[in-house]
């Protein structure tokens, strides 16, 4: 049996909903919880538990390598196939999430993430001060994902700089897969770069972007499997299994995707063919970490932004350490994970010589 490691989970079904809200808090060693609230649709309520579980994991890994002192959360509300939102269940939906978030006291806060956006952030805001990114006119730090954008920039530059011995991006050859707000936005600052583009989406429509920005369009199996230097997941997770593996043909895979390995065995499998692979949560981060430092921290705007920027350093060292020592990128992810969190656990229970407890 494998171990349940998450300090709670909680699922009900919305009373004004009639929808699944679950929240899984993974984590409150380093801090609060935090994790975005996702509203999607899955083929059946358990496979959006299995989400939530995976994110929440995912959300505490993404704080501690970022140096957050927060844990990991994540909402999700299963959403049948083929349910149409209508404005007063999307409202439905959003008060029930809130009031379950509420119930938590504090041990988690909430924030955008797949399916919802800043203004669904404000109404989930009038039942419980535990969430990230309301409109800045509503108080909030606004959308995360141009943050997020910003912090994969920087991490394609850092593995830039890994693979070819310059952080400069201009004529690399770089596919994005997925064009939603994220990745959207790190496909015009590719182009801005001067990177030769490869876009790909489940939405044809998304077809418009790639004729503005210059690039090239394939579908997105055509997209992870194309001869290019990087390709960035910027969509849904579960991308990288381990039957696409022996048909990469990059140099290195880094993306904002949540979840992207089927199974953590695939990092081995990317590493066995000398593909680099960066962990989503730490090219994912700069969302968090932008919202958190202002909002939480009462950080200034520049502050967020040279942490975002930050994650940069973050993954030169990650990828540093990993050739040195011939681990995975992922390993050493993980070592940085533990060690903070081990850190935490260990200020815990130290207790203070002057019987003021340590912070
Ligand atoms: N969707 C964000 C993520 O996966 C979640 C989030 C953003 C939470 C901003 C809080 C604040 O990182």
């Amino acid at each position: 049996m494998s171990t349940f490691d998450h300090e709670q989970i909680l699922i009900r079904t919305g009373p004004r909903s009639g929808l699944p809200v679950m929240v899984a808090v993974h984590s409150t060693a380093l801090g609060q919880a935090v994790g975005g609230c996702r509203l999607w649709h899955y083929a059946t309520w358990q496979d959006g538990l299995t989400d939530a579980l995976r994110l929440s994991a995912g959300m505490t890994a993404k704080c501690a390598v970022a140096g957050l002192d927060n844990g990991g959360g994540k909402t999700v509300v299963a959403m049948p196939e083929g349910l149409e939102l209508t404005p007063s269940l999307r409202r439905g939906v959003l008060d029930d999430v809130a009031d379950t978030i509420a119930s938590l006291d504090g041990r988690y806060a909430t924030g955008p993430d797949v399916g919802t956006t800043p203004a669904d952030m404000a109404v989930i805001g009038e039942r419980t001060s535990h969430v990230f990114c309301r409109p800045a006119h509503q108080g909030g730090s606004g959308d995360s994902s141009p943050h997020t954008a910003i912090g994969t920039l920087a991490a394609l530059r850092a593995v830039g700089r890994s693979v070819h011995g310059t952080p400069d991006l201009t004529g690399r050859r770089v596919a994005v897969v997925g064009l939603g707000s994220v990745g959207e936005r790190v496909a015009r600052l590719l182009a801005d770069e001067g990177a030769v583009l490869l876009l790909s989406d489940i939405d044809p429509a998304k077809r418009a972007l790639s004729a503005e920005l210059g690039a090239s369009w394939d579908d997105p199996d055509q997209a992870l499997t194309a001869d290019v230097d990087i390709v960035v997941p910027a969509a849904l997770g579960g991308v990288l299994t381990e039957q696409i593996v022996p048909r990469l043909r990059c140099a290195a895979i880094a993306g904002p995707a949540n979840n992207q390995l089927t199974t953590p065995a695939v990092a081995d499998r990317l590493h066995d063919r000398g593909i680099i692979w960066v962990p989503d949560h730490v090219v994912g981060a700069g969302g968090v970490v932008h919202a958190l430092t202002v909002e939480l921290h009462r950080g200034t705007t520049e502050d967020a932004i040279s942490r975002v920027h930050a994650l940069g350093d973050t993954v030169t060292d990650l990828l540093t350490t990993a050739e040195r020592t011939g681990m995975t990128p992922a390993r050493a992810a993980h070592d940085l994970m533990a060690l903070r969190l081990g850190a935490a656990a260990s200020r815990r229970s130290t207790p203070s010589p002057t019987g003021i407890p340590a912070t």
